[in-house]
């Protein structure tokens, strides 16, 4: 297994548009063991190929308390989404250090292929059903951070951008 490098904001790489995964043969389940492994090492709950730079319909997500439950998302579709909507922090492995408030649907349901190629209907709700929903945005070439203002957005890209500077 290997840690991949993760895409940091403003990178316009994380704005690509995700094609479909082709077929699932080693190198996507490769792929997604090393997506699992990059997301628990940077204590994520959750990680988007787009952010890997690869750019394929696959997400992983763990929001389980003792970060052993993995759910693997190949080719979702959201099927159904509620109408209730509640506003929550949100951070991004992309967007180090920033936290703010996005607007989600509480409840959604998730079509999905796993790593051994089955499909099958995810029912979920809660930080789950947020997270689902900040990973399928990824794949859009969506990064959270474009739900707020300008003024927020456009300072968050200044301090990311210093931040960047000052590393190097
Ligand atoms: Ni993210």
């Amino acid at each position: 297994m290997a840690k991949l490098d993760i895409l940091r904001y403003p990178d316009p790489k994380l704005h690509t548009v995700a094609k479909p995964v082709q077929a699932i043969d080693t190198r996507i389940r490769t792929l997604v063991k090393d997506m699992i492994e990059t997301m628990y090492d940077a204590n994520g709950i959750g990680l988007a190929a787009t952010q890997v730079n690869v750019h394929e319909r696959l997400v992983v997500i763990d929001v389980s308390e003792n970060r052993d439950e993995p759910i693997v998302l190949i080719n979702p579709t959201i099927t159904w989404m509620g109408d209730e909507r509640i506003k929550g922090e949100e951070g991004c492995l992309s967007v180090p250090g920033i936290y703010d408030g996005v607007e989600r649907a509480t409840a959604i349901k998730v079509r999905a292929q796993d790593a051994d190629g089955n499909s099958r209907e995810l029912e979920a709700e809660g930080l789950l059903a947020v997270c689902v929903q900040h990973e399928l945005d990824h794949l859009m070439g969506k990064v959270f951070v474009e739900y707020l203002s300008p003024l927020k957005r456009n300072r968050i890209k200044s301090k990311l951008l210093k931040a960047l500077r000052d590393e190097d």
